[in-house]
Formats: C-alpha cells, sequence, structure tokens
C-alpha cells in the first residue's frame, strides 16, 4: 500500500518551484497529484519540472479552477502559492474539502481572514501552516536551541533589517505586488520572514507597536520602507528596519538578538549566516564564537533558502503525529499581526496595542494624501 501523502499545488508562479523543490526532496513522504493555475500553460510547466526530477512519478494532473480537483482528486495535503490577497478564500476551500494546507506568507491580509483561516482548520480537524522557511535555516534552529536551552537569559532586545532591492521590473512582473487589496508593501511580503523569527525569539507576545511607513520610490500603493519600534509582553523591546529600496541590489537580511548572557547576529542575504555568536556559558557548552563562526560560507542562491523541504516535511510529520507544525496557522498570524499594526501606527500617527483587528484595505490612499 502507497502511504504516501497525496498533495496539490494551487497557484504556479515565481515561489512555486521551492514548492515542487520540497515535493521531490520529499519524495520518500509525499506524491504530486495536480498542479492548479488559472494559466494552464503555468501549470503543465511545473507538472514536466516535478516529472524531470522524478521520472518514473505519475503526471501531476493540471487543472485551471482548483475546486474541480477538489472534488476530483481529494488530496491528502495542499500548499497555496497564489498571491497573498487570494490566500483565505483558496485555504478555507480547501480546509473544508478535507484537505491539510500549507500556505504561503503571509496567510491573510487581515486579522479576520487569518482568524477564519485558523477556525476553517480547527472546526475540519485539519492542519494549517504558513511558510516562513526561514525557521528551518541551519543557523536560526542552532540559534533557536540555544533560545531554548535559556542560554541568553534575560531577553532584552532585538532587531531585524532587511534591506533589500526589488525593483521597478519586480512589480511590473506581476501587477497584484504592492497593491494594499492583494499584496501590502515590503514589510508584508518581504520583511514578513525577519519579523516572525524576531517576535518567535523575543517571546511570541507583542503587546505594543510603534511604526513609521513610507512609500521613497517604487511605483506601486503599498510602503516600500517601514521600520517599527515593537514592545513585548517582558518589557523587551523589538525594532523593526525594512526597505525594498536599497541601492542597487540586495544587501542584508539581519536578525540581532542580545540577551543578558548572550548576543547572537545571523545576517547574510537572507539570515543564513552567524556573525555574531556570544554566550557567558560558551566555553562549558564547547561552542566559542571562533569554532561556530565560518568565514568560507556562501549565501543560499536564492533568499528562499533551502527552508520549505523542512517545512514540508514537518508538516506531514504533524499530520502523522497528529501535533501542530512547527509554524501553524496560529503562529503563523503572529508576524500578519504586528505588521497590521504597523500599518495602523502609520495611519493614526499612534502607539497601537494588540491584539488588533485591522486590514491592508484600511490602508488604501494612505501615500496618495
Ligand atoms: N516563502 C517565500 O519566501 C516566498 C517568496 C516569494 C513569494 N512568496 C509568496 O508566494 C505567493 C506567490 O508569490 P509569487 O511571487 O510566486 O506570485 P506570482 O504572481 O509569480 O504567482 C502567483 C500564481 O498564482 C496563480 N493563481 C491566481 N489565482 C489562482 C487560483 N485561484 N488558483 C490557482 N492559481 C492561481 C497566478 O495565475 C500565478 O501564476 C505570495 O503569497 C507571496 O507572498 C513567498
Amino acid at each position: 500500500m502507497d502511504t504516501k501523502k497525496t498533495i496539490a499545488l494551487i497557484g504556479c508562479g515565481r515561489i512555486s518551484f521551492k514548492h515542487i523543490e520540497a515535493f521531490v526532496k520529499n519524495a520518500e513522504r509525499m506524491k504530486l497529484v495536480a498542479v492548479c493555475d488559472p494559466r494552464l500553460d503555468r501549470a503543465q510547466a511545473k507538472s514536466a519540472e516535478y516529472l524531470k526530477a522524478l521520472p518514473k512519478a505519475g503526471v501531476p494532473k493540471a487543472y485551471t479552477d482548483y475546486r474541480d480537483m477538489l472534488a476530483e482528486l481529494k488530496p491528502d495535503i495542499v500548499t497555496i502559492a497564489t498571491e497573498s490577497g487570494y490566500h483565505p478564500r483558496i485555504a478555507i476551500d480547501c480546509l473544508k474539502a478535507g484537505a491539510h494546507v500549507i500556505c504561503e506568507k503571509p496567510m491573510a491580509l487581515s486579522t479576520r481572514d487569518a482568524d477564519a483561516m485558523n477556525e476553517a482548520a480547527l472546526k475540519a480537524g485539519k492542519k494549517l501552516a504558513v511558510c516562513f522557511q526561514n525557521r528551518f535555516n541551519a543557523p536560526v534552529r542552532k540559534l533557536r536551541a540555544a533560545h531554548e536551552a535559556g542560554r541568553f537569559g534575560r531577553m532584552l532586545h532585538g532587531m531585524v533589517q532587511v534591506r533589500w532591492n526589488r525593483n521597478e521590473g519586480y512589480y511590473a512582473e506581476a501587477p497584484w505586488r504592492g497593491t494594499w487589496e492583494l499584496d501590502g508593501g515590503t514589510l508584508m511580503n518581504q520583511c514578513t520572514h525577519g519579523i516572525d523569527l524576531l517576535q518567535w525569539m523575543m517571546g511570541e507576545d507583542a503587546v505594543r507597536v510603534q511604526a513609521q511607513t513610507r512609500r521613497f520610490l517604487r511605483p506601486i500603493e503599498a510602503e516600500d520602507f517601514g521600520c517599527a519600534i515593537v514592545e513585548f509582553k517582558s518589557g523587551a523591546v523589538g525594532i523593526i528596519e525594512g526597505t525594498a529600496d536599497v541601492y542597487p541590489t540586495n544587501l542584508n537580511e539581519t536578525l540581532s538578538l542580545f540577551g543578558e548572557k548572550g548576543s547572537v547576529v545571523i545576517g547574510g542575504l537572507a539570515v543564513n549566516k552567524i556573525e555574531t555568536w556570544r554566550f557567558a556559558d560558551a566555553a562549558a557548552v564547547g561552542d566559542t564564537e571562533d569554532k561556530v563562526l565560518n568565514p568560507d560560507e556562501k549565501d543560499p542562491p536564492t533568499v528562499y533558502g533551502f527552508g520549505h523541504e523542512a517545512l514540508f516535511r514537518d508538516f506531514v510529520d504533524a499530520i502523522e503525529q497528529n501535533r501542530e507544525p512547527l509554524v501553524s496557522g496560529e503562529r503563523g498570524k503572529k508576524a500578519l499581526e504586528i505588521i497590521l499594526a504597523i500599518y495602523k501606527s502609520q495611519k493614526t500617527g499612534l502607539p497601537v496595542d494588540l491584539p488588533c483587528d485591522f486590514s491592508t484595505l484600511e490602508m488604501k490612499g494612505e501615500f496618495d494624501k
């Protein structure tokens, strides 16, 4: 009997190659049976990409309407990689149809939609995960292990910097990018990973946000720059700096954490390189900075890193062990809520308390005043 989970991909655009790669690398656990995109040529291209890597696998069937696919194939798992604004409707349809769902980030563009997705998963008794794959980067896992072992002592402050370049060509390639209805700005799209990591390490309990965002250069509705101060329940403080405007190309994505007894900086192009590793117990634990730092380490070939494969594996483990995936829908909502609070703070000019109820749609016209 074939015990592999059947899986379907919905949305066959720019990021979908990472999904195909993750299906192929997890081929002993899952089998791609369908690819869906209203643009049939894109769906067929993904089917061919999968078959090229796994010539003996069956041909994943191409659909232009995911609802037909759900009715016909009833896959165990669906991964969603469509425009962000479409995630909630599609995820809820898939959960109601009995599939577990892995959804690209951000899971939704409003707190209400995120709540509706989490409620749908609960009601259906299915798992929901959000693609914050950087949680699975090797340096981030090492950092998390140190964090969980209590090596930082009291956490004082942390910072995430996302200094990237998304030029006019990037926005022209897909007109939904940078719109309030389907995407949001650079904080919601590019910086959401770093904001997720920051809040995860600071205790997952942000209570207040104060922010400034701008649309400096790009021909979009939403922001191409944002900065914020995030207060956590413990009193620890997080600082966020994110931009799509760095001249001339991507510079760095860096997470810095400062505790009473530890300082760690993970940088490189997309939080994949340990730059500082100092702990009071380093000698006792045997991981002094000179042993940990590797000056020859190279960035992965793209900013997406290698995390999708591990995240998809964790998801299958979660189904089989009937536990929550590492980045469950509830956890995936936390970064989203911080970003929406940042937007609200920009709109109102005031600090915003969490939990908050906000949608990107409430930002329409913000930079056209
Ligand atoms: N995890 C990451 O690092 C990462 C990186 C890039 C993008 N993303 C996210 O992935 C998502 C897609 O981004 P992209 O850059 O690949 O976008 P894209 O525009 O390149 O691709 C989106 C695709 O979804 C298709 N689509 C639209 N409606 C559909 C439907 N009802 N059924 C099936 N397909 C449908 C579109 O035709 C298009 O081919 C976004 O949410 C984005 O934020 C995540």
